[in-house]
C-alpha cells in the first residue's frame, strides 16, 4: 500500500516526502516538473536512505492518472499539484482554472474509481482574502481576490460535495499560512524560476548575491512597523502538519489552518535573515503591491486539538534553514553555470 503524492517534486511536496519516508510509508510521486526538477527527488532519496517511485505525467490527464492507480495499490492521496502564482493567475485564468481544477476533479474521480476514500488537499489562507477577525479562525467568512485564490475555493467546495455524496470519503482540507525554510539538510528547498514572487526566496537570493536588493512593498500598512505582517510556517512543521492530518482523517469533508499563530513583518524578516545568514540585505522601501494585505495571522488551536499537531519551529530556524539551502545551492536544484 502506497501513499499518492500529487506534486510530490515541489517544494512543500518534496519535504512531505520526506518525512513520510521516515516514517516509513511507501509513496509514489506524479508530477509534470512544470515548476520542479526531479532532482528534489533524487534528494530525497539520498537524504531518507530510501526509494521513491516517480511518474511524470500531467494530472489534467485522467487516462495517465489512472494508469497510476492501476499500477499501484494507493491507500491514501496528498494532493500538493497546482499552479500557484498569485500574478500569473491574474495575467492567465483559464491557464490556472483549467489546470487546478481540472486536475482536482480527475484525482477525485480516478480515486472513487479505485476505490479509494482518503484525501490531503493544499488549501490557502488566501481563501480568507482581507480578514476581519484576527487571528483568522477556519469558520471566517472566505472570498477571494484572484483566479488562484478562487481555484482553491471552488476545490474545496468540490471536496465538500463530493464527500457528501458518499460516506466513504475521508476528506481534510488544510489552509496554509506562509511557507517558509528549507530542510535542516540544506539539501532541498525551494528553487522559484525566475525572480522570486515571495518574501523569503526573494531575501535569500540577495543575501547570496544573486539580486541586488529587496524591495518592501509598502510602509503604511496598519502595522506595527509599517510593513505587511504574515504567519511564517516552517515547511518542516508543515509537511509533518499533512502526516498528522493523514492519522486523523475526518469523516467526510473538514478544513484546518496550518499556521504558527506568530506574526513577522517585512522588516523582522529581513532583519532575522540578516542576523542568521551574516549578510547585508540592501532594501528600499516602494509601493504597496497590488492586492496584499495588511495582516494575515492563523488560529491554528483546530488543528492542535483535533489533528494533534503544533508548529514550534521559530522564526530564526525558518530563516537559518532557507539560508543554508541557498548557500550550498545558489543556482537552486540546476547546476552551476
Ligand atoms: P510547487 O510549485 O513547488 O509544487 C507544485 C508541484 O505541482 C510542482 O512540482 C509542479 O510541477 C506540479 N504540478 C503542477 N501542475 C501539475 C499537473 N497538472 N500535473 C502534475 N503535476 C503538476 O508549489 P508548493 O509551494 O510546493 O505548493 C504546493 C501546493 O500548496 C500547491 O497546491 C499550492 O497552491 C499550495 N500552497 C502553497 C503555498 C506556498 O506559499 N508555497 C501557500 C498555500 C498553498
Ligand atoms: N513582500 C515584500 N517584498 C517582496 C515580496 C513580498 O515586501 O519582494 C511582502 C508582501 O507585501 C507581504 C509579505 O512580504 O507583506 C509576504 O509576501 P509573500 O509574497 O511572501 O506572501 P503572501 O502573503 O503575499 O502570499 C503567500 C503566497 C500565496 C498564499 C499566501 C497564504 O504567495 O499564494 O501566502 O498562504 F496564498
Amino acid at each position: 500500500m502506497s501513499i499518492l503524492v500529487t506534486g510530490g517534486a515541489g517544494y512543500i511536496g518534496s519535504h512531505t516526502v520526506v518525512a513520510l519516508l521516515e516514517r516509513g510509508r511507501d509513496v509514489v510521486v506524479v508530477d509534470d516538473l512544470s515548476n520542479s526538477s526531479e532532482e528534489s527527488l533524487n534528494r530525497v532519496r539520498e537524504l531518507t536512505g530510501r526509494d521513491v517511485t516517480f511518474v511524470k505525467a500531467d494530472i489534467t490527464d485522467r487516462s495517465a492518472l489512472d494508469a497510476v492507480f492501476e499500477s499501484h495499490t494507493i491507500e491514501s492521496v496528498i494532493h500538493f499539484a497546482g499552479l500557484k502564482a498569485v500574478g500569473e493567475s491574474v495575467a492567465e485564468p483559464l491557464r490556472y482554472y483549467q489546470n487546478n481544477l481540472v486536475s482536482s476533479m480527475n484525482l477525485l474521480g480516478a480515486m472513487a474509481d479505485h476505490d479509494c476514500w482518503d484525501l490531503v488537499f493544499s488549501s490557502s489562507a488566501t481563501v480568507y482574502g482581507d480578514p476581519e477577525i484576527l487571528p483568522i479562525p477556519e469558520t471566517a467568512p472566505t472570498g477571494a481576490t484572484n483566479p488562484y485564490g478562487q481555484t482553491k475555493l471552488m476545490i474545496e467546495d468540490i471536496c465538500r460535495d463530493v464527500a457528501a455524496s458518499d460516506p466513504r470519503w475521508r476528506i481534510s482540507l488544510l489552509r496554509y499560512f506562509n511557507p517558509v525554510g528549507a530542510h535542516p539538510s540544506g539539501n532541498i528547498g525551494e528553487d522559484p524560476n525566475g525572480p522570486p514572487n515571495n518574501l523569503v526566496p526573494y531575501v535569500m537570493q540577495v543575501a547570496v548575491g544573486r539580486r541586488d536588493k529587496v524591495s518592501v512593498f509598502g510602509d503604511d500598512y496598519d502595522t506595527a512597523d509599517g510593513t505587511g505582517v504574515r504567519d511564517y510556517i516552517h515547511v518542516v512543521d508543515l509537511a509533518l502538519g499533512h502526516l498528522a492530518a493523514l492519522d486523523h482523517l475526518p469523516k467526510g469533508c473538514d478544513v484546518y489552518n496550518l499556521g504558527t499563530g506568530n506574526g513577522a513583518s517585512v522588516l523582522d524578516i529581513i532583519e532575522t535573515a540578516r542576523d542568521v545568514s551574516g549578510q547585508e540585505i540592501p532594501h528600499e522601501i516602494t509601493d504597496r503591491r497590488p492586492g496584499d494585505i495588511a495582516t494575515s495571522l492563523a488560529d491554528p488551536t483546530k488543528a492542535q486539538t483535533e489533528l494533534e499537531w503544533r508548529a514550534d519551529r521559530g522564526l530564526e530556524l525558518m530563516l537559518s534553514d532557507a539560508w543554508r539551502w541557498q548557500e550550498k545551492n545558489p543556482n537552486g536544484f540546476n547546476e552551476p553555470d
